[in-house]
């Protein structure tokens, strides 16, 4: 009953009994693995570990796939077998998936004896990239709920945890150099109630921000859980925050305040020198603090008004033969390219970032639809499949008028399941292979809460791991009765998932409408933005 569904499961006689004498042994590159297994079976059962052999046994075997692992159980032996620390770390995820659901839980509930089938799993992922964006500009997520977050995505074999640090509505990262970014952009006035369009607010200041000390912890924690944290820091739109506190960042006369509702700000960064310099300040502590290949440096739905008016963006323009708006985009991300790719990091950006001509060795989070995954992977990017129409779980998750705050168009748990990150138009196709894998989406305009983040997130995160870990062969009966058995390990672990059949009533947010679109709106959309896309 395991989730994601392993390559291959095979079952045998009988079952290993785990109890407080069972030892645990790893070769020392198994470490964080054996660590790990400890902390995640210890205050459930009772048990130990202690270190020694005849009980788990974690070893390197040659010829495993990277990621991957073999599971033997058989009465009086638990044998873990892996390539690489990866693969350890996810077979022993599997082997806590064998036991009862209640050893999810942080403390003994009397269950036991602890027993677990004898069986043999041979597993490894489908791609690489099996991750989730959580944007925590819009509605902070504390410290202590964000590592919880961590060990879900970790215990769904996912191992990207992408943040949105900043946006309109706050700037979420202590910049020591730069100490107004959260003094004045890491809170705003208000917040709007529901869709905007209705005019309410709540009058109730909101804020919050990481230290850089609480990102190094966040990072260490998610590294010993095979999790890399991807950081975004959005830059020419969705900047209000920055321009806020900076206001020589921006274009304006008048001072602007933090964003406090929801709809894309006409505000973008300015051209100037001065600017550049200063982001790639920015980046110089981001980089500091973040070991992830790829940096996220936004780069969506910036308005292109200022830049119109702006002597300097058209000076520049006019200088280096940019052509337009879009070509000085893309200039300008490429200043930011630049500086990355001589400390060997990747960009990583919005499919936008195509429009103009995206930098080489640009890697494109592919959102609108799959246009541009496609456009992107044909000229030579890596792409990370995130489209709106499968795996944006702002969207809501059924018909139902009472599905919180509905935005989008419905994006249900079967839509999750079918996710494909590989486009039709690639399959087959040597350009197939740019595609490194896929992650969803977690804007949180209306979730406001942990709580109402597990209710978006779960059971469609569920979902996801299995498109991104599993093979493309895929049966949703099958994932559903293994679902059935997977909450009850999310109910051991707290996770105010969705029931199948529609929102409790403290699920439900009558006092915060929203703004519902359908199917057919999402895709005029894409439409209309795919004719923006060049190069
Ligand atoms: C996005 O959804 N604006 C990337």
């Amino acid at each position: 009953m395991l989730l994601p569904k392993p390559a291959v499961l095979e079952t045998a006689e009988g079952r290993f009994t785990l109890d407080g004498t069972t030892p645990l042994a790893a070769v020392p590159a198994f470490d964080r693995a054996a660590a790990w297994l400890r902390g995640a079976l210890g205050p459930a059962t009772g048990c130990r570990l202690e270190a020694g052999p005849g009980g788990i046994e974690i070893v390197q075997a040659e010829g495993l796939p990277a990621e991957g692992y073999r599971l033997t159980v058989r009465p009086g032996l638990v044998r873990i077998e892996a390539a690489d620390p990866a693969g350890a770390f996810y077979g022993a995820q599997t082997l806590r998936q064998l036991l009862p659901p209640s050893v999810f839980r942080a403390g003994r509930v009397g269950d036991g004896p602890w027993t677990i089938p004898a069986v043999t799993v041979e597993d490894a992922p489908r791609f690489g990239w099996r991750g989730c964006m959580i944007d925590v500009s819009r509605h902070f997520l504390p410290k202590p709920d964000l590592l919880r977050y961590v060990d879900l995505l970790a215990a769904h074999k996912l191992n990207v945890l992408h943040l949105h640090l900043t946006d309109d509505p706050g700037w979420r990262l202590e910049i020591k150099r730069y100490p107004k970014l959260t003094e004045v952009g890491g809170w705003r006035r208000e917040t709007s109630v529901g869709w905007r369009g209705l005019g309410r607010f709540n009058g109730r200041p909101y804020g919050g921000f990481y230290t850089q000390d609480d990102i190094r912890e966040i990072v260490a924690y998610a590294a010993d859980r095979f999790v890399t944290v991807v950081p975004e820091i959005e830059l020419p739109g969705h900047s209000r925050a920055a321009i806020a506190a900076y206001p020589e960042l921006g274009h304006g006369d008048q001072p602007l305040e933090v964003a406090t509702s929801w709809h894309i700000t006409q505000n973008v960064l300015n051209v100037e020198d001065d600017t550049i310099a200063f982001y790639k300040g920015i980046f110089e502590e981001v980089l500091d603090l973040f070991p992830s290949a790829h940096i996220h440096i936004g780069g969506d739905e910036a308005r292109k008004e200022e830049w119109r008016e702006s002597p300097v963006a058209q000076r520049r323009i006019r200088d280096l033969g940019l052509g337009d708006e879009y070509g000085l985009q893309s200039w300008f991300i490429r200043q930011f390219a630049d500086f990355l790719t001589a400390r060997g990091r990747k960009l990583y950006g919005w499919d936008e970032i195509l429009e103009g001509g995206a930098p080489p060795g640009a890697v494109i989070a592919s959102w609108r639809g799959n246009y541009g995954a496609v456009a992107a992977a044909r000229a030579g990017h890596d792409v990370v499949a995130c489209p709106n129409t499968e795996v944006y779980l702002d969207y809501r998750q059924s018909e139902r008028a009472d599905e919180p705050t509905p935005v989008g168009s419905v994006v249900s748990l079967r839509d999750v399941y079918d996710f494909e990150p590989v486009p039709a138009e690639l399959a087959g196709t040597p350009d197939a292979a740019r595609v490194i894998g896929g992650q969803a989406n977690l804007w949180t305009e209306y979730m406001d809460s942990p709580r109402v983040l597990d209710y978006m997130a779960f059971p469609r995160v569920s979902a996801l791991a299995e498109a991104l870990w599993s093979g493309p062969e895929r049966d949703y009966d099958d994932f559903l009765v293994r679902l059935a058995e997977h909450e009850r390990r999310l109910d051991a672990l707290g996770v105010e998932y969705r029931r199948q059949d529609g929102p409790r009533p403290w699920q439900t947010r009558p006092d915060a409408p929203g703004n519902p679109r359908d199917r057919a709106d999402v895709e005029a959309g894409i439409a209309e933005i795919t004719r923006n896309i060049r190069g």
